[in-house]
C-alpha cells in the first residue's frame, strides 16, 4: 500500500529522501527522546546520484521517497559516506534493488560494508564528475566512526556531512531555521556530548581545514536531523565551542543513593555551591539517563559524583555512568567524590580514582561517611561544594 511518502528539495538538484524514525528511543543507549532521521539524498544530475541510505527497516519508505522524483532504478551511483548500519542498513536491498554502476565509500567504509553486509564497495578517491557537477570527499576518520567522510557537491554547494552537525530530533520540517534556536542547540549540543566529543581534537582540526578546501557551502545536509541553508557561522562556531571544552560557569552533581545519605551529601555539595552564585543541577542516576548525564557534565566545568558502596564497590549505576563518561573523554573539568557507606568505603575512593583517571582537577579530597552523614560531614559537603564553584569562576 503506497503511503505517500514524498520526496523534498533541498536544493536545485538535490532531494532529501530519508526516513522519519518517531519512535526510536534508545540508539544504542543514547535516549533519543525526540526520535530522530536517518537523511539520505538524492542528487539529480547527468549521474544520478544517492547519498547514504536509511536504517534497515526505513527502506521502503526511502524508495517511495526516491520514486516520487525518479525511477530508483535510473541511480547510477550510491554513496556511503557513512558505513553504521543507521545510514547503511538499507545499503544492500537499495544495491539489489538498483543495481547501481558504481558504490563508493573511504577505504575503511569499503572494508566495513564488506564486513557488514560481504558488500564491493569502490574506494573514494579523486572528485567525481556526475556530469554538470562533482563530487568531492574528505576523510572525516573518527567522526563518528573510522570509515567516515563527508562529500560536497559543488554544482548546489551542498555538504553532505553524515553524522557531523547531526542532531536526533524527528520532525515534519525540513530545515534547522523552522524549529526553535534553543531547541536545535540543545539537540545539537547533545549530540556532540554523547556521540562525538571524544574526537574533538579531529573535529578542530577539520574545522581549521575547512576554509583551506575552499567549498562555497550553500546547504549543510547532515544524516540525522534538520538541515541548515543559514548561519553557517554559527554551526562551525558552535562545533569549535563544543569541541575546544573551556569550562563553563555551571555546575552538576550526579548521585545514586540506597538510603539517601549520598543524596544528603549531593544536596549540601549543590547548595554550596549555588551559596556562590554558580548554577548547579542535581542529576539522581534513578531517574535519569546516562546521555542526560553526559551532556550536563560535557556543559558544566565543575562536576561532583557521589554513590554508596555496595558490595565493597561503588554503587553499579556510578560504575556505569563513569565509564560510560570516560570513553567521551570530557577535558577541563573541576571534580569532587563523595558517598555514604555502611562498614568497608571503597565507593567514593573508587570515584576518585575514576575522576583522576579522567584528569579531573580534584582540589578537596573526597568525603566518605558512614550510614547517615554527620552535620559535620554535611558542612564539609556544603563548603567543598562553594569553595570549588569559587574556583570555577576563577578558571572561566
Ligand atoms: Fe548516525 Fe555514526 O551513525
Amino acid at each position: 500500500m503506497k503511503s505517500f511518502y514524498n520526496a523534498e528539495k533541498i536544493s536545485e538538484n538535490v532531494w532529501w529522501v530519508g526516513a522519519v524514525d518517531w519512535s526510536v528511543r534508545n540508539f544504542h543507549g543514547y535516549l533519543t527522546e525526540r526520535g530522530t532521521t536517518y537523511n539520505a539524498f538524492l542528487i539529480i544530475d547527468e549521474k544520478v546520484t544517492l547519498v547514504d541510505t536509511v536504517k534497515e527497516p526505513f527502506f521502503n519508505e526511502m524508495m517511495e521517497r526516491i520514486s516520487t522524483v525518479i525511477d530508483p532504478a535510473k541511480i547510477d551511483y550510491i554513496i556511503s559516506n557513512h558505513a553504521e548500519p543507521d545510514h547503511s542498513g538499507a545499503l544492500p536491498q537499495a544495491i539489489a534493488a538498483i543495481k547501481p554502476e558504481r558504490v563508493i565509500a573511504s577505504a575503511m567504509g569499503a572494508k566495513t560494508l564488506k564486513a557488514y553486509y560481504g558488500l564491493d564497495a569502490e574506494v573514494a578517491k579523486d572528485p567525481i564528475s556526475l556530469g554538470r557537477g562533482a563530487l568531492t570527499f574528505v576523510e572525516t576518520k573518527m567522526l563518528h566512526w573510522p570509515d567516515s567522510m563527508i562529500s560536497f557537491y559543488d554544482r548546489d554547494g551542498v555538504l553532505f556531512s553524515q553524522d557531523a552537525f547531526g542532531q536526533h530530533l524527528a520532525g515534519s520540517k525540513l530545515w534547522a531555521d523552522e524549529y526553535d534556536g534553543a531547541l536545535i542547540e540543545h539537540e545539537m549540543s547533545k549530540y556532540y556530548a554523547n556521540i562525538i566529543n571524544a574526537q574533538s581534537t579531529k573535529v578542530l582540526a577539520l574545522l581549521d581545514s575547512l576554509p583551506a578546501l575552499n567549498l562555497p557551502v550553500k546547504v549543510i545536509a547532515p544524516d540525522h536531523g534538520p538541515i541548515f541553508r543559514k548561519d553557517f557561522d554559527k554551526v562551525f562556531a558552535a562545533y569549535r565551542r563544543y569541541a575546544g571544552q573551556k569550562p563553563q560557569l555551571r555546575a552538576v552533581v550526579v548521585f545514586a543513593t540506597m538510603w539517601h545519605a549520598t543524596e544528603a551529601l549531593a544536596r549540601a555539595f549543590a547548595d554550596g555551591v549555588r551559596s556562590a552564585g554558580v548554577e548547579v543541577s542535581i542529576i539522581d542516576l534513578a531517574v535519569s539517563e546516562r546521555s542526560a548525564v553526559m551532556t550536563a557534565v560535557a556543559n558544566s566545568g565543575l562536576a561532583a559524583f557521589g554513590a554508596p558502596t555496595m558490595n565493597n564497590q561503588m554503587f553499579p549505576a556510578m560504575a556505569d555512568i563513569l565509564t560510560y563518561i570516560k570513553g567521551l573523554k570530557p577535558l577541563n573539568k573541576i571534580g569532587f567524590a563523595f558517598g555514604s557507606c555502611g562498614w568497608s568505603g571503597e565507593g567514593a575512593k573508587q570515584i576518585s580514582a575514576e575522576l583522576e583517571a579522567m584528569k579531573f582537577e580534584q582540589p578537596i579530597p573526597f568525603i566518605q561517611s558512614k550510614y547517615k552523614p554527620t552535620a559535620d560531614e554535611l558542612k564539609r559537603a556544603f563548603d567543598a561544594g562553594a569553595t570549588l564553584a569559587e574556583q570555577l569562576k576563577q578558571s572561566v
